[in-house]
């Protein structure tokens, strides 16, 4: 066999394993090693095919050098192409990716229930102008009771009933505070809601638990009314438990308020595919502001009025769900906390 035959045999040899070789690499090393093997300029095959050229007979030389030089070049093509697969398989990840395993359950988070209605009751407020405050949940006697016009022999103030902390201070009962604290913060007019956690010596059952949540509101302002007390408590009333709710303002008595409510509801709800009419049900605690009250910080009561009230978030969501237990809302049961949220993806 002449010269010429081996050579340009064993470069096709070359060419033909190589780019096998090039198509089975797993990995850019891999790719690498072959390169060197190839192209390397000191072992590489076909680099010392190209430097033996110079041996072969110049009449075959010219033939031999293209052919080396195709080969070459479709190699390096070759090899560029293939490291660039797998740079490109690196950043998406999807030579890892394989779409026929079984998918992951996803969970999602959904808002707790009680969230779910304070954001209800805040949309309602939210649109009437008022804004959101909030306040510390370990406060003093003086925020929780005395400046609320409650005197500390007053029952409420009793260490049944209160959650005091051991060196001073105690858990607010109540997020009536909050009334305190945004009248020395802000001037008026006020229109503010507050939700958020109180606490109590209560027992734990089905109607009772010793952390819960409350909404206060407060509006001052000069020349507010017992009109706007009742219109916008009855508003909001309406539409937050229903088109056809009557609403009822009842004399009652709280220490901070003169003079005192309680808001009763009559709701329509359908029980057995009928309209029916529910029993009045107590909602919300409210009154005009006690001029007291408004004196302890400092405000002129002949010439600012206004109306506070508070409800439980709880409670109402009990009501407007027909929830039957308190408790469900601190037992972890997913399947009940994700209803009135998006739920988790099954
Ligand atoms: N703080 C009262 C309670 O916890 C609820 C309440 C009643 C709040 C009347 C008020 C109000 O703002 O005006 O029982």
């Amino acid at each position: 066999m002449s010269p010429k035959i081996d050579l340009l045999d064993s470069l096709s040899e070359i060419e033909q394993s190589a780019l096998i070789g090039i198509s089975r690499a797993v990995n850019p090393e891999e790719l690498e090693a072959l390169r060197i093997s190839l192209l390397g300029r000191k072992e590489g095959k076909l680099s010392r095919i190209l430097k033996g050229i110079a041996s072969v007979e110049s009449s075959e030389r010219k033939l031999i050098g293209a052919e080396a030089n195709r080969i070459k070049k479709v190699l390096t093509e070759t090899l560029e192409i293939a490291q660039a697969n797998f740079e490109a398989n690196d950043k998406d990840n999807s030579k890892f990716l394989d779409v026929t395993l079984p998918g992951k359950k996803q969970w999602k988070g959904s808002e707790h229930p009680i969230n779910c209605v304070i954001d209800e009751i805040w949309q309602i407020f939210r649109s009437m102008g008022f804004t959101r405050v909030r306040g510390p949940e370990i406060d003093s006697e003086w925020y929780n009771f005395e400046a609320l016009n409650t005197p500390l022999d007053h029952p409420a103030a009793d260490e049944q009933d209160t959650l005091y902390l051991k060196e001073s201070g105690l858990l607010r009962s109540h997020t009536s505070p909050v009334q305190i604290r945004t009248l020395e913060n802000h001037s008026p007019p006020i229109r503010v809601l507050a939700p958020g956690m109180v606490y109590r010596r209560d027992t734990y059952d089905a109607t009772h638990t010793p952390a819960f949540h409350q909404i206060e509101g407060l509006v001052v302002d000069e020349g507010i009314t017992f009109i706007d007390f009742k219109a916008t408590l009855a508003e909001f009333s309406k539409r937050f438990w229903g088109a056809g709710t009557k609403v009822r303002f009842r004399p009652s008595f709280f220490p901070f308020t003169e003079p005192s409510a309680e808001v009763d509801v009559k709701r329509i709800v359908i029980r057995d595919g009928q309209e029916v009419e529910t029993d009045w049900i107590e909602v919300m605690g409210a009154g005009m502001v006690d001029p007291n009250v408004l004196e302890n910080v400092g405000y002129d009561p002949e010439r600012y009025t206004g109306f506070a009230f508070g409800m439980g978030p709880g409670r109402m969501a009990l009501l407007k769900y027909g929830i039957s237990d308190l408790r469900m809302f601190s037992q972890n049961d997913v399947r009940f906390l994700s209803q009135l949220s998006d739920g988790p993806i099954r």
